[in-house]
């Protein structure tokens, strides 16, 4: 009996007292950027009912970030492509709100060089809270001019073999071998540098072959010669070097005294000023691996009148930011992945 009366009842209530079974997420007019300040525009579907407010929140890069592997990867076939990786909630922080009011828009102050992503979602009078919306991805730029130097010298050069980072000596000296200074992609730290004796020590190729090896594309490789590398180098740091993208010093994996083909019988093979800059696991990729190896400076090859002009090798790379990924690339000119807007 109650029943009865509450369905006659309820249908005519309800025309006077508006209720709500279902509301929608808001759908993305537009996300737009200018420099810094990003203007959003959602709307909602058709809805017969009081909207209370609209809630929209963002959330940037955790610090889970810039050690992920997956993220420094880029696919170059497709460079705009989200790698679904870079979806994975642990690399970003939680949510925050950054604005709430009635107006289906909002501008907001962002941070130069960043990415977000943002949501947004409606409450109204009846129906509380819509599910939240699709989630867009923004970046906004940065200028940036940071750049790396390197300088190998070798036999008879009056100059010093020197690492830079923006112009910020990292190394700067003489030493017997090379010199190993790495350095990370996201935050521009040098987490590493060593000498290893190639020239006096029969352990020392092997050992900088491994440290080159452990280390992942989240970070760039700096290699440069002082004095002389040649006397124990072997294949397998050879080979540790082509992973990267270095091939120059292949000829040298013949043991001393067997002589690089093209070179003759009297000129010793001790000398060659050297630098490599590149990042592991992008060996194909242009411009992404730098290297320089000179002709020999030594005793055969030297002459007065060259005495202050005995070449040295050296790389000075640009370093550009990707604001999608948060990390830095070597400058290549033509392939470089800027992205703005997702
Ligand atoms: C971008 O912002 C600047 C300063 O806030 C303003 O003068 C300019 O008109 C804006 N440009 C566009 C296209 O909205
Ligand atoms: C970057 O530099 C250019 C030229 O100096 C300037 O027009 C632009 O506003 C700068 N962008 C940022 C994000 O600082
Ligand atoms: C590098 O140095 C330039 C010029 O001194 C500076 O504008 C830039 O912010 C520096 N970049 C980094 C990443 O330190
Ligand atoms: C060669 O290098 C290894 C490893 O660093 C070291 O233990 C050894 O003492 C070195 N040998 C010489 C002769 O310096
Ligand atoms: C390297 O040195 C040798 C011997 O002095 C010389 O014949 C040759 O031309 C040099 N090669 C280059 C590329 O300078």
């Amino acid at each position: 009996m109650i029943f009865l009366l509450l369905s006659l009842f309820l249908p005519i209530l309800a025309r006077f007292q508006p209720t709500c079974s279902f509301i929608e997420v808001p759908i993305w007019v537009s996300l737009r950027l200018n420099s810094t300040i990003g203007r959003f525009e959602w709307e909602l579907p058709y809805l017969e009912d009081t909207i209370i407010l609209h809630e929209l929140q963002y959330a940037t890069p955790s610090s889970q970030w810039c050690n992920s592997l997956s993220i420094g990867m880029i696919n170059w076939n497709n460079p705009t492509a989200i790698i679904s990786d870079f979806l994975i909630d642990s690399y970003w922080t939680s949510y925050t709100t950054i604005y709430t009011g009635v107006f289906r828009s909002a501008w907001i102050q962002l941070l130069e060089g960043m990415i977000y992503k943002f949501r947004v979602r409606s409450q109204s009078l009846h129906c509380g809270y819509s599910g939240w919306s699709e989630i867009k991805y923004l970046s906004t730029p940065k200028n940036l001019t940071a750049y790396i130097e390197v300088q190998g010298t070798s036999y008879y050069n009056p100059l010093d073999t020197y690492i830079k980072l923006n112009g910020t000596i990292l190394y700067k000296g003489s030493f017997t071998g090379f010199i190993l200074s790495v350095i990370n992609r996201c935050s521009l730290q040098q987490v590493f540098q060593e000498i290893y004796d190639t020239y006096s020590n029969n352990t020392q190729a092997d050992m900088l072959a491994e440290k080159i090896r452990s280390y992942d594309s989240n970070h760039i490789i700096i290699i440069a010669s002082s004095y002389a590398w040649e006397p124990y180098f072997n294949k397998n740091l050879a080979h540790a070097l082509t992973e990267l993208g270095g091939y120059l010093t292949l000829p040298f994996t013949k043991p001393i005294p067997i002589i690089p083909i093209y070179k003759t019988e009297e000129e010793t093979v001790i000398g060659h000023p050297y630098a490599f800059i590149g990042i592991p696991g992008q060996r194909y990729i242009t411009g992404q691996n730098f290297e320089v190896l000179r002709n020999s400076t030594n005793y055969f090859n030297y002459d007065d009148t060259i005495h202050n002009a005995i070449p040295t090798a050296r790389i000075r790379v640009n370093l550009v930011f990707d604001t999608y990924r948060q990390f830095y690339m070597l400058e290549n000119n033509h392939r470089i992945f800027r992205m703005n807007k997702v």
